[in-house]
């Protein structure tokens, strides 16, 4: 075997899952040139298996030396031209069953090593089955194509990570792409802070506030009590003994118990509270505070002053956020009586001016989703977003203010997640038919070190429970220290593309499913769209190049050498259309 032109030399130390190769000083080349294909020794990152008997073992090159790893010097004779390869053992392959990542059968001192071809990584990654997709060629051979385990991927869940331009749009795409074509039954949400991606998948249903066609809707009442009392009005939990916040979670309680019966099936009243996804008019409940605020009435004493004793003048109109008109009261003390009822003083101007800012219309004024009487309901949302026909939606959150995009993103998730669990049995959803959650620029809604995160705390879920259920996550992120350590924990299957700084490099190692940091080394010098894969999903942990693919998602770099070298036409410019996008928010 030595005499073979693969033979690179021997086993010299084995430690744990790490062995020591001595590569012979009488290989003929240091390049040699197999089957037409240049292989050069020693480069890290690349394979070299050592067969034994039917057993061959496989690893990785992870570091390169003139002097042996953990001997002293002084006891080696120093060969001129001998070099020293550290491996890391990745996996084995028994006769011709299929590779098997982990080893049961270590190599010995002496144990001869070769190089790995390109025949032995067909060997390995196989064909597709119907089990996979291919996420790309390995970096090393344009005709071998790399596939991963489709289920291992989505309910083990997944990341890409890497620094800004590095392709981990375009790797995303090529992912979902592969899933919807090859997947008629799968289904993907696709969260896209930025609006991105409808460009890159043009039959996809895309959700965008104030879009004509399909306007994106995420109703205020699928929030909780305290979340409703932060966002209507701006109180904390800890204003519970309060007055005012007292009767406010008696209003809210009230609304939803009245309104039991609805579009998606009538609920039994007594288990509705103040928490429950029932639907309310929030124009109603500022127009209620407001009444007994306003209010005048025949009676002075605060117990009498009811609906029955008010001097009402007209009526007003909730909708249009007109209150209603009462008698004046005198100055002297005679009726009407001015009302004692002034306990919502503040929360009424807090939830008057949130719902004239028309920004936040598609939460707190939610269309066809607004109220009990509204033509939409939850499942509607369901089958907008998860229903049979769509492959693939892509929740276009651009338009959504800053202030309210982790609720936005948290009730989306919670909401979906509910859907899944509570559906986990139902032929046509849950278990029976997963469902894969994507979030791009997740550092910036799921960051470790924001406490109150709405979202963070709802992914955080689906990365714990997800799978029992059917919920599969993908990350995607260009800061990875930032990101949440109980999602970075639980990610099955790890792609990193070119990572520069060294705290996020640092967290991919530590985060890495499989103990390879001579992979994660590379991490610096990778080219653009170059990934590195490592995890459940994949047999060998693997370097590979995505597809730049057509069309493409709208995060392509601007062409700044041709647009600073033209000169531009000042008649062009119309600066009050760019005012305008601003003030409405809309392209
Ligand atoms: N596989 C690839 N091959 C060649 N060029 C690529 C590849 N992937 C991406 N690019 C190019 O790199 C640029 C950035 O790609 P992409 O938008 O996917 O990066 P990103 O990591 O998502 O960046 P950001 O963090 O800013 O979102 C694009 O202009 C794209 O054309
Ligand atoms: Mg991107």
């Amino acid at each position: 075997m030595d005499n073979e032109i693969t033979y690179l030399g021997k086993v010299i130390r084995v430690d744990s899952s790490t062995v020591e190769v001595e590569v012979s000083d009488e290989i003929p080349s240091a390049a040699p040139i197999i089957n037409g294909r240049l292989y050069k020794i020693g480069q890290i990152g690349t394979f070299v298996k050592m067969p034994m008997g039917n057993i061959t073992t496989y690893g990785i090159v992870s570091s390169v030396s003139n002097t042996p790893g953990k001997t002293d010097d002084s006891q080696v004779s120093q060969v001129a031209g001998s070099r020293f390869l550290s491996v890391q053992l990745v996996g084995e392959k028994i006769g011709d069953d299929d590779f098997e990542k982990g080893i049961g059968t270590y190599p010995t001192i002496n144990d001869e090593v070769h190089l790995v071809i390109e025949k032995d990584l067909f060997d390995i990654y196989g064909e597709k089955d119907a089990g996979s997709i291919e996420i790309g060629k390995h970096s090393s051979s344009d005709n071998l194509s790399v596939y991963v385990d489709i289920h291992k991927l989505i309910l083990r869940h997944c990341a890409i990570l890497g620094s800004t331009g590095s392709g981990k749009s375009n790797t995303t795409v090529s992912i979902l792409k592969a899933i919807l074509n090859d997947y008629n039954g799968s289904r993907v949400i696709l969260v896209d802070p930025h609006g991105e991606y409808s460009t890159a998948f043009p039959n996809a249903k895309v959700y965008k506030i104030n879009d004509s066609k399909n306007p994106l809707f995420i109703p205020f009442w699928l929030m909780n009590f305290d979340e409703l009392a932060y966002f209507l009005v701006g109180a904390k939990p800890t204003d519970d003994q309060r007055p005012e916040h007292r009767l406010f979670r008696e209003l809210i309680t009230n609304f939803k118990k009245r309104n039991f019966q609805l579009k998606s099936g009538d609920v039994n009243p007594d288990f509705i509270t103040a928490d429950s996804p029932i639907p309310f008019n929030a124009r109603k409940l500022w127009y209620e505070m407001n009444w007994w605020l306003n209010a005048t009435f025949s009676e002075s004493n605060k117990d009498k002053q009811t609906k029955d004793t008010a001097k009402l003048l007209d009526d007003g109109n909730y909708n249009e956020l007109k209150p209603a008109e009462f008698e004046p009261y005198p100055m002297s003390n005679v009726a009407p009586y001015k009302s004692k009822h002034q306990e919502y003083y503040s929360y009424e101007k807090k939830l008057l001016s949130r719902l004239k800012d028309s920004r936040f219309d598609f939460m707190f004024n939610p269309g066809d989703y607004k109220d009990e009487s509204s033509s939409k309901d939850l499942h509607n949302l369901l089958n907008e977003w998860i229903g049979s026909d769509s492959k693939l939606a892509i929740l276009d959150l651009s338009g959504v203010p800053f202030e309210v995009l982790d609720i936005a993103i948290g009730l989306i998730t919670r909401f979906v997640y509910d859907s899944m669990f509570w559906g986990r049995n139902e032929s046509y959803t849950g278990k029976n038919r997963p469902l894969l959650l994507a979030y791009e620029e997740a550092h910036g809604y799921l960051n470790k070190n924001d406490n109150n995160s709405y979202s963070k705390t709802a992914v955080e879920r689906i990365f714990k429970e997800g799978r029992k259920f059917g919920v599969g996550a993908l990350v995607i992120s260009q800061r990875p220290s930032e990101i949440s350590e109980t999602i970075l924990a639980q990610i099955g299957t790890l792609m990193a593309l070119r990572l520069t700084n060294s705290g996020d490099q640092s967290i991919v190692k530590s985060s890495s499913p499989d103990n390879l940091n001579s992979l994660i080394d590379l991490l610096p010098s990778l080219r653009i769209g170059e990934a590195v894969i490592v995890g459940e999903s994949i047999k060998i942990p693997s370097r590979i190049r995505v597809k730049l693919n057509n069309p493409r998602p709208t995060s392509e770099d601007p062409k700044l050498v041709e647009c600073w070298s033209k000169t531009h036409d000042i008649s062009d410019e119309n600066y009050k259309s760019v005012v305008t996008k601003i003030r409405e928010q809309k392209l």
